[in-house]
């Protein structure tokens, strides 16, 4: 089998996903994932769009905008025709399979060059947008129990997780990501991208637009549940509505090396769980069970976690169960912040928290010999994939 390392990877800024608040509200989100495509050929240029295999693309919710968006968009950017696409639709961990089918295809020797990506627009492409759920689905699942917010709702009751422990999470992971983003962290992997201010102003975009500098506790404590009455999960403790994409640029090892370019991890496996929808946030909890499983590894054996913070009540619910964290802050998960500060564009995000694991293996964590990125998603999918320092 080849090995298959990261190249390089980039991301949009996250924008909120609001027609009058967003920077992005007046960008489609085709031209936001142009964007990210053509910022990887930018600083690659040792890679012409002709040399790639095929481009795949995680999105959630492939409908209006976002119907067929890796391929429209690709030629929409002036790509060539010749490079296939291939759109993935898993709900949020879409992104995370599109590097996982790239890093396959390269492995089997398919092909050398990959990129995986994946967007959202959680404005223009709202979640549930054309849902059509099937009637059979209904009968075994009750309706109200569906939806993200009642499955998190669900979690925190079954897993006893306090609201102040949410809380307590959503401030670590502002506080982390404002650190982050003030120490230049995100700079090299943010392609900044032109948007606009509440008050029209354009500008260009080189930040996340939902990172909170002064999180209050306080403040959280008097929000209410939008999803349940006397509900303990707020807006606060959910990750919120975002726009954005990510790309990745996957080599075989071989190739890298041919065209000289320096590589930190290379991708040593993945998996995907199923578990119940009602309860979707606990499948981070299978699917990195059954990823050292396989590997014949424990949770002791992996330095750094990137587990997407969907809600906090799942978050914790998952950390705890597999025995990596109690309570925030944590040591060594999520720790430039997660997607209750950064926000969570459905298909985008899957592929953001890789982009962001191999900038933490590369700098702060060069020593890290073993990275996980995990994730759940809508209707009970998760995956996961093991990343793993190089040899050189
Ligand atoms: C929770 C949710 C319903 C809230 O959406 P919303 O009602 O549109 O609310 P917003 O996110 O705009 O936030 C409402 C207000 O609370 C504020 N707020 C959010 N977090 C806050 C915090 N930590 N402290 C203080 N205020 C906060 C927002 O800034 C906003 O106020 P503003 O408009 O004055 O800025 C929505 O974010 C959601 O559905 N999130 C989950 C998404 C999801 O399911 N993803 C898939 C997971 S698998």
């Amino acid at each position: 089998m080849k090995e298959c390392v990261v190249v390089d990877g980039v991301r949009s800024p996250n924008a909120r996903a609001h027609k009058e608040k967003g920077w992005f509200r007046n960008v489609r989100p085709d031209e936001i994932l142009i964007k990210v495509y053509e910022a990887l050929f930018e600083r690659n240029p040792k890679v012409a769009p002709e040399d790639v295999e095929a481009v795949f693309c995680g999105t959630a919710n492939q409908a209006g905008m976002q119907n067929d968006i890796a391929r429209l968009a690709w030629l929409a950017g002036g790509f060539p025709e010749s490079v296939p696409t291939n759109g993935i639709g898993q709900q949020c961990p879409s992104g995370m399979a599109a590097a996982e089918h790239a890093a396959r295809a390269i492995m089997c020797g398919e092909g050398d060059i990959y990129i995986a990506s994946g967007v959202e627009d959680m404005e223009k492409v709202p979640m549930a947008f054309a849902m059509d759920f099937p009637p059979r689905l209904l009968k075994r699942y009750k309706y109200e129990e569906i939806p993200m917010g009642a499955t998190a709702e669900k979690v925190a009751e079954l897993y006893k997780v306090k609201r102040e422990d949410m809380e307590l999470m959503a401030y670590w992971s502002n506080m982390k990501a404002a650190e982050a983003r003030d120490a230049g962290k995100f700079a090299r992997e943010i392609v900044p991208i032109e948007g606009e201010k509440e008050d029209g102003t354009k500008f260009i975009v080189d930040r996340d637009q939902w990172i909170r500098d002064n999180p209050s506790l306080e403040q959280m404590a008097a929000m209410k549940s939008p999803f349940k009455e006397g509900g303990v999960v707020t807006a606060a403790t959910s990750s919120p509505l975002t726009v954005g994409a990510a790309a990745l640029l996957l080599m075989s090892r071989e190739k890298a090396d041919e065209l000289g370019f320096d590589y930190h991890i290379k991708y040593s496996g993945g998996v995907m769980a199923g578990c119940d929808p009602t309860v979707m946030g606990l499948g981070p909890i299978y699917a990195a069970r059954k990823l050292l499983d396989r590997k014949g590894m424990t949770v002791k054996d992996i330095d750094i976690w990137e587990l997407n913070e969907a809600f906090a009540s799942q978050s914790l619910a998952c950390l705890r169960e597999l025995g990596i964290a109690e309570n925030a802050p944590f040591e060594n998960v999520n720790v430039w912040g997660g997607a209750l500060a950064l926000g969570h564009p459905l298909g985008e995000s899957g592929v953001r928290i890789i982009v962001t694991l191999n900038n933490i293996m590369k700098t702060d964590y060069k020593d890290a010999k073993y990275g996980v990125a995990v994730l759940c998603g809508g209707f009970g999918n998760a995956n996961a994939s093991l990343w793993e320092k190089v040899e050189k």
